[in-house]
């Protein structure tokens, strides 16, 4: 972002006491309680935990959807909460990508077009658009299921959509929030090894995952949370 020179890639993204507290009549609850997170370029970084210990806030603070209630959030240097509300936009919008476990891709629309409306509010011309669709559709292995709407392709499928959909963008980051939690373990699979090839090609991945093994199999490393807190930060090589 803006002033990348007093960064290391090592320390692209930087949490410092990052906290969500969510005010419930007289209590409160934490669902992000003071994180302190060092996340690398090019990493590929899980995030698990139990339902309810904040997977999903980390994930919507650190892409810039949501706001913490203390601390803050740098992004190669430049902290999230001191970008005027455009620059904000432009975080969201041209520097993150987003997947969730429900595909989200619209029902009336092929394949193509799901992925090339994604772009619709980027400025860029139709036949760019139509162009860059395609040929991500085509890299992600969807090259023969351009026109199909969501309704005719397989659950795998139809996440691959939304993958590309996020690429199309050409994201810095790309956070997944459980996408393989609506599939069967075949396409689970096929989606992990998709977001196991972005990593290689030097993007950076977040996955939010329930199942430990998975995680630990996707990514280089995986950090457990607990009642909002990180309670395991687990570094491995790949093997
Ligand atoms: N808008 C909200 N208001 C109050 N509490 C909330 C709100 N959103 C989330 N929470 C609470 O914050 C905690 C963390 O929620 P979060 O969605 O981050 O969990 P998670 O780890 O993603 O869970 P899951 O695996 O079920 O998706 C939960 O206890 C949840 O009930
Ligand atoms: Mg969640």
């Amino acid at each position: 972002m803006n002033h990348p020179d007093n960064t290391t890639n090592d320390k692209w993204i930087v949490t410092t006491a990052l906290c969500r507290h969510y005010k419930r009549g007289q209590h409160v609850v934490r669902a992000v309680d003071g994180i302190d997170l060092t996340i690398g370029r090019g990493d590929f970084l899980a995030v698990v935990g139990a339902s309810g210990s904040g997977k999903s806030t980390l994930l919507n603070l650190l892409a810039g959807l949501d706001t913490p209630t203390s601390g803050h959030i740098q992004v190669g240097g430049q902290r999230l909460d001191e970008l005027n509300r455009r620059k904000l936009s432009e975080y969201r919008a041209k520097k993150v990508g987003m997947v969730f476990q429900s595909f989200n891709l619209l029902p009336q629309f092929t394949a193509l077009k799901n992925v090339e409306l994604a772009l619709y509010f980027n400025d860029t011309p139709r036949g760019e658009r139509r162009r860059r669709a395609r040929d991500i559709l085509d890299r992600i292995g969807l090259g023969d299921r351009h026109d199909h709407r969501p309704a005719d392709l397989s659950g795998g499928e139809q996440q691959r959509v939304a993958i590309a959909r996020a690429l199309i963008k050409q994201p810095e980051i790309l956070f997944a929030d459980e996408p393989t939690g609506n599939l069967d373990q075949q396409n689970a699979e096929s989606i992990l090894e998709v977001l196991g090839e972005l990593h290689r090609e030097g993007l950076t991945v977040i996955l939010v995952s329930h199942d430990v093994d998975m995680a630990r199999n996707a990514a280089g490393r995986v950090v457990k949370m607990q009642y909002g807190q990180v309670a395991e930060d687990d570094r491995q090589p790949k093997t």
